[in-house]
């Protein structure tokens, strides 16, 4: 079933229309269009991501972080009246007294579970302050995170910073220089938004049910830590570590795939060529590697194997274009960066915490509860005795 949410040029509250066009059920929804967005286009055939009329090219090359959330948040929330990176650091600074001094359980929790446990510390609203809030927690927490489970104590931002540059201080604990802040800087513009993606559609379900922005965030990131979504970019480093050398990269990822696995940093819902961020991530890490002057013996690798993996996929799946996404080349620059690959999901939430927010303020002005239906395909009552089916059920369960 289509649902297609109009909106007029005036950008007024949406009509909901049905059609019988598509059923079918087992497509995980896949090119239905469930909202209209003035956020951003991803265009799956020309490789392009378009972010309110900007290409993701020109942003990466010209914008701080701070400037494309306020691009991307404009006329969304309501007027602040202190500039974005101030506002930011200001954030930064409350959200990091809700930090719990003493709780040993968070440390049981892997990064995402712990990051998703501290996000219900903060309180839930629909207006500007919660979205500051929640704008700056993962960039907050994530270090925070990162530092408890070495051992050592999380340091307080410093507001004077930008976001990319303070979230890379307060991990190290030392100033970063400037072609890593210039690394993190891309990476968390690059993946700032990226139309209805599985994450802020389900960040818009939620917020569509008028629940308020921090339970669209918490729902977005239990929705991204999949590996088939934002779960992807750990296991690619997996894959590289077991791999070890090229030569080595055919047999492991022929028997990877005769095994039935997907190969983690390959294939796209939306492209059908290579995705654009991929190499917007590539060029940082590359950028990053000339300013360092190290040469990168993972990154030689790297290449290798995406070379074998696209020859491989192109042969084993011709009917489908598998294309390398994003997160092969994320899990080499957070690698680069020094962030543990147990939490590059959470810095990954650090810059799309941005596209929630928008999308689910666009969904409260403008949008409707999102209530698709469900074909009920299980038997008709009378088909089944209650008592018998209650027994089955009880002796199979
Ligand atoms: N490796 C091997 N085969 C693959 C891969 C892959 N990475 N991706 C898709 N395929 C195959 C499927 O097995 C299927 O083959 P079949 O027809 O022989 O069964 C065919 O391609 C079509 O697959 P679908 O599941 O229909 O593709 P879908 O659009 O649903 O999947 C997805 C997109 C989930 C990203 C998929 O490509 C995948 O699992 N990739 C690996 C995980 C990954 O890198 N995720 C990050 C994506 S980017 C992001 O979310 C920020």
């Amino acid at each position: 079933m289509i649902i297609f949410i109009k909106i007029d040029v005036n950008y007024k509250p949406s009509k909901l229309t049905f059609t019988e066009d598509d059923m079918n059920c087992g497509s995980g929804l896949e090119g239905v269009v469930a909202a209209e967005t003035l956020l951003s286009d991803v265009d799956g055939e020309a490789g392009r991501l378009i972010i309110r009329g900007h290409s993701l090219e020109q942003l990466v090359e010209h914008c701080s972080f701070e400037d494309v959330l306020e691009l991307l948040l404009a006329g969304l929330l309501e007027p602040g009246g202190v500039p974005w990176p101030a506002a930011l650091g200001a954030a930064r600074e409350e959200v990091f007294a809700l930090l719990p001094r003493t709780d040993p359980r968070l440390l049981e929790l892997s990064p995402v579970e712990a990051l998703r446990a501290l996000l219900s510390r903060l309180a839930d609203g629909a207006d500007r302050a919660t979205a500051m809030q929640l704008l700056a927690a993962p960039a907050v927490f994530t270090p925070a995170l990162i530092r408890l489970r070495a051992g050592l104590d999380p340091l307080p931002p410093d507001a004077t910073l930008g976001q990319a540059a303070d979230l890379l201080r307060m991990l190290h604990g030392t100033v970063a220089p400037e072609c890593e802040v210039a690394a993190l800087n891309a990476y968390l513009v690059t993946v700032m938004d990226h139309g209805l993606n599985a994450s802020t559609f389900a960040a818009r379900v939620v917020a569509s049910t008028r629940a308020g922005f921090a339970a669209a965030t918490i729902a977005a990131l239990c929705a991204l830590q999949g590996p088939l979504h934002g779960g992807a970019p750990g296991p690619v480093l997996d894959m590289l570590d077991a791999i070890g050398q090229p030569q080595h990269a055919d047999a492991w990822l022929e028997q990877a795939l005769r095994r039935g696995e997907r190969l983690m940093g390959f294939g796209h819902r939306i492209y059908r060529v290579r995705d654009p961020r991929a190499d917007m991530v590539r060029n940082a890490l590359l950028a990053l590697a000339a300013a360092r002057a190290t040469p990168s013996a993972r990154l030689v690798l790297a290449e290798a194997v995406e070379a074998a993996a696209l020859r491989i996929l192109l042969r084993e799946k011709p009917q489908r274009s598998l294309q390398t996404n994003i997160e092969y080349y994320t899990a080499l620059l957070l690698d680069a960066l020094g962030f543990p690959r147990t939490a590059f999901t959470c810095v990954f939430a650090a810059g799309r915490v941005g596209g929630w927010i928008a999308h689910a303020a666009e969904q409260v002005m403008y949008g409707r509860l999102i209530r698709p239906q469900s074909r009920y395909v299980g038997p008709q009552v009378g088909a089944r005795s209650l008592t018998r089916a209650a027994t089955t059920d009880a002796g199979t369960r």
